[in-house]
């Protein structure tokens, strides 16, 4: 039987808001009232055939390419699909990271590949590792698949790793696939995309996660020429064309990105301080550190997740994404961005759970 299900996005969406919700990734909302547009820049209706050029320019501008590169995607859930659907048929062979993002999986499954893993070790911080890569490759792999930064960890991977993966799938004529949706949170020395590491890599982003507009599902995919217009053309048998209004609220916010980056950057970094007190005087849990991100994934040293999960849920009204999602069933992944205070009573609620 086919794949047809995602196990963790039907939590996300029946099961992980809370009162103190830290089963979030993506930081707050960013308000439309706050991006600099008037209804009369809006229109329901534009050309939009094969990208609406205005913001073909502007998402190629930000990354620093060619539009010609560019593949807009509604999300970078969309964008993985596509790009998956584009570069692997049913049988081949895909190397992904465990753990990883479900929905990398679970689509993988749905497209019929034959789907094999390659270790991010928590003893090692998640580090992307070219040796767990080079351990799992075989002749017939097609496809690497990763997060930059990693989820649920939020480790940044080296650039000598990148490109060490992307000598090891070029040996074999595959591609690399890089999630890179949290990458906008690495606020000083930022890296390019990997896109620009090699020809063989293919990158996916959106607007959602670091910018709060998840709503506007401004994704795209860059892939060199060729492959960008394979995809354009399997887009047809899934998206066709995209809503032309948030199209254009995605060219004004593509204008302004800093500023909306700025607006979530002082909170996702004073929850990441608050987070570091809470992992310096915990006995109870463990996490790799990291400098960037909005998420961290956790390891309770005893007792039972699943019991924990659900006390910390019905009587402090708290909730985290349960580990085994991730395939790390001792563990559960909490997110920064959100709220500064809701954050740290999370965080205080936790440590009741725990030691209660
Ligand atoms: C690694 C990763 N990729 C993609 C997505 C989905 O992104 P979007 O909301 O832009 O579709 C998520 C959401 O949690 C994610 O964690």
């Amino acid at each position: 039987m086919r794949h047809r299900h995602s196990d963790y996005m039907h939590w996300a969406k029946t099961q992980g808001s809370a009162r103190f919700n830290l089963a979030t990734s993506g930081v707050a909302a960013f308000p439309l009232r706050e991006l600099p547009v008037t209804i009369e820049q809006l229109e329901i209706n534009g050309d939009s055939s094969y990208g609406y050029a205005p913001l073909q320019q502007a998402m190629a501008s930000k990354c620093e390419v060619d539009p010609d590169c560019v593949v807009a995607a509604a999300g970078t859930s969309m964008a993985n699909h596509l790009a998956m659907a584009a570069l692997v048929d049913p049988g081949d062979e895909v190397l992904i990271e465990q753990p990883t993002y479900e929905l990398l999986t679970s689509t993988l499954l749905y497209l019929g590949a034959s789907v094999k893993r390659f270790a991010r070790r928590e003893e090692s911080g998640y580090a992307l590792s070219a040796a767990e890569v080079r351990k799992a490759l075989t002749p017939k792999t097609k496809l690497i698949v990763l997060t930059n930064l990693h989820n649920p960890s939020s480790a940044l991977a080296a650039e000598p790793a990148l490109l060490e993966v992307g000598d090891l799938a070029r040996s074999v004529g595959a591609h690399v696939l890089v999630d890179e949706v949290y990458l906008d949170a690495v606020y000083t020395n930022a890296p390019k995309s990997s896109f620009h590491l090699g020809a063989e890599f293919v990158a996916t982003t959106s607007l959602t996660k670091i910018y709060g507009l998840s709503g506007l599902r401004c994704g795209w995919i860059l892939a060199q020429p060729d492959l960008a217009r394979a995809m354009w053309q399997l887009n047809d048998l899934f998206a066709s064309i995209p809503a032309h209004p948030a199209e254009l609220l995605s060219v004004v916010a593509l204008q302004n990105l800093d500023k909306i980056r700025n607006r979530s950057r002082k909170i996702v970094e004073a929850d990441r301080a608050v987070l570091k007190e809470f992992l310096d005087s915990s006995q109870e849990v463990s996490a790799a550190r990291t400098e960037f991100g909005t998420t961290a994934v956790l390891r309770l040293l005893n007792g039972q997740i699943e019991s924990f999960l659900a006390r910390l849920r019905d009587e402090y009204e708290t909730t985290a994404v349960p580990g085994r999602f991730f395939e790390l069933p001792n563990h559960f992944r909490i997110g920064m961005g959100v709220d500064s205070e809701m954050f740290r009573e999370g965080l205080r609620r936790i440590s009741l759970a725990l030691s209660s």
